[in-house]
């Protein structure tokens, strides 16, 4: 599966109620040189977003607020992983179907990715997704 769950270097102020202050890095936290980020809020707990794969888009997701679970599928195996925590985030490789659901009303998803938005890089249906991985392997072996 290509995907990685990472923990953000994280530094706790002296005082609890100052909080705390995670960090993420291009080239460092992450494997990419960071093009864009985008942030999806305001979503309602029960939806889902994605569905999803893009073809060579790398991307890193976190939840600085809330909670979201994120479904994925190589074409072969499924995983979940569940954005609870600010500290948390998720690299995902391209090539993964993605499903995001909302665990909690207005739990933000922070998306840092390695290239500008181009739709030619989606893949928005599952049995394209499938042919598509299906090729690939074929290509590879
Ligand atoms: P999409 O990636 O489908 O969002 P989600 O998977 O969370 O549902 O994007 C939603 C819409 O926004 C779609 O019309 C494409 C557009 N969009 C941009 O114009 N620029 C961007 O950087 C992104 C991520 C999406």
């Amino acid at each position: 599966m290509k995907y990685r769950v990472v923990e953000l270097n994280t530094m706790n102020a002296e005082k609890p109620e100052l909080g705390s202050l995670s960090v993420l890095e291009g080239d460092k936290d992450i494997p990419f040189p960071i093009k864009r980020s985008y942030f999806v809020y305001g979503v309602s707990a029960g939806e889902e977003r994605g569905f999803h794969a893009h073809k060579n888009l790398w991307q890193f997701l976190s939840c600085p607020y809330g909670s979201i679970t994120i479904f994925l599928d190589d074409g072969d195996k499924t995983a979940e992983v569940i954005l609870d925590h600010a500290n948390k985030g998720l690299l995902l490789e391209p090539q993964m179907w993605h499903v995001m659901h909302w665990n909690i009303d207005n739990s933000v998803l922070c998306v840092t990715a390695s290239d500008y938005y181009n739709e030619n890089d989606y893949i928005r249906n599952y049995e394209q997704f499938k042919e598509y991985k299906r090729k690939i392997i074929e290509h590879e072996s």
